[in-house]
């Protein structure tokens, strides 16, 4: 008997939606990411986009960093990044706030640019008006000869391959490895780091690709939780810190392609508003790693716990404390707080990737989303 597949089959190599192939591809994504860059023996990052540029990016008043939808989000883990590693101050920004505001630009300024298209119309729209301006505007884009990665001054590919699913995960981690290569790179230049912390963080982000593929093995627990949760109408995402934007990401991803109401916030925020909501029908989803401000987080776990929400806490490997308290607890491996975001995204990933399948959403190609927004 004939095998036939049809392209698209093959195109998914196995998987039965290009999202969760391209969740699989990460360990892959985020080494191609590394390749030729960072350089473990020698001890330093080789990113020429960077070292070109590098008095501009020391010399800098700030660095903006402008972005949509995922890609803000990456902007976000940045902006922590650069301020923790690097002591350079940033400030993150949607390119559709930012180009239209008015906004005080000068040739001081760097702008990072961040898009797995390059082709977002407010993006590049963003990054004209700071070129105008005479602000030094860098790329961080997924599609090689993409209209940002042509219209910036200079620029870093993530190097993720094809991203087909209309929700953005491969192209999200890669952008944050990209940008903390370039945070270690300007730590490493203006000191703001030691050799010793330089090279600490060096040796942790090379064990990333091999964590993420053991995280991996998750996915059988995580698809039980996504059953008991798939019916929830609202959702809540808490983290703090480096882990804040990952709750963000989380709850976009749910939005997306399940079309459940889910919000993001940090934790400790949790008091001014979200905590209203909180009922024995709430499912909580809480970042609660073991360097992150931990010991508030978890009272804000017993907060929760205290009216009856429903805990679904991201934990460090070993943890006693949350494992008592929560409904559930997803494990990820030890790594640097700065680079725990790398780690914490990949189990709202796949949860968000079976509610829709259980629901029977269409995961690839969710209702009224483009993969490319290009026009306004
Ligand atoms: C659309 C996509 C998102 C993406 C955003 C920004 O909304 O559906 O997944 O994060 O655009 O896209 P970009 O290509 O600029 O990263």
């Amino acid at each position: 008997q004939e095998l036939q597949l049809s392209l698209e089959q093959i195109e998914k190599g196995g998987y039965d939606h290009f999202m969760l192939k391209e969740i699989h591809e990460q360990p892959k994504a985020i080494t191609d990411t590394f390749r030729g860059r960072m350089l473990a023996d020698e001890n330093i990052i080789k990113m020429s986009s960077v070292q070109d540029n590098l008095d501009k990016f020391l010399n800098a008043n700030r660095i903006i960093i402008v972005g949509c939808g995922t890609s803000w989000h990456a902007g976000l883990v940045g902006e922590y990044l650069f301020e923790d590693l690097a002591r350079i101050p940033v400030e993150v920004e949607y390119a559709s706030e930012f180009r239209y505001r008015n906004p005080i630009i000068t040739d001081k300024d760097v702008v990072i640019a961040i898009s797995q298209s390059g082709e977002t119309a407010d993006t590049l729209a963003a990054i004209k008006l700071a070129k105008s301006k005479g602000a030094f505007v860098y790329g961080v884009c997924n599609v090689v000869g993409s209209s940002i990665a042509r219209e910036t001054h200079a620029g870093a590919y993530t190097h993720a391959g094809p991203e087909i699913g209309v929700a953005s995960t491969k192209a999200f981690t890669t952008q944050i490895t990209v940008l903390t290569l370039i945070a270690l790179k300007l730590g490493q230049a203006n000191k703001s780091l030691s050799d010793e912390r330089f090279k600490n963080y060096i040796q942790k982000m090379q064990l990333i690709p091999s964590q993420i593929q053991k995280l991996l093995n998750i996915d059988s627990k995580v698809k039980e939780i996504a059953a008991i949760y798939k019916d929830a109408k609202n959702c809540l995402y808490l983290g703090r810190g480096f882990n804040f934007p990952v709750a963000l990401e989380g709850a976009l991803k749910l939005k997306e392609i399940s079309y459940i109401h889910a919000e993001g916030y940090p934790a400790a925020e949790m008091k001014h508003g979200p905590i209203a909501l909180i009922d024995e029908n709430m499912p909580i989803f809480v970042i609660a790693t073991n360097k992150g401000h931990y010991d508030k987080v978890v009272s804000n776990i017993q907060e929760i716990k205290s009216r009856a929400g429903k805990i679904i806490a991201v934990v460090t490997e070993g943890d006693v404390t949350v494992k008592e308290i929560a409904d559930h607890v997803i494990e990820i491996p030890e790594t640097e707080e700065a680079l725990t975001p790398l780690l914490t995204t990949i189990p709202f990933q796949l949860l968000s990737y079976h509610i829709a399948v259980m629901l029977g959403k269409n995961v690839d190609q969710p209702r009224n989303l483009a993969k490319s927004v290009t026009v306004e």
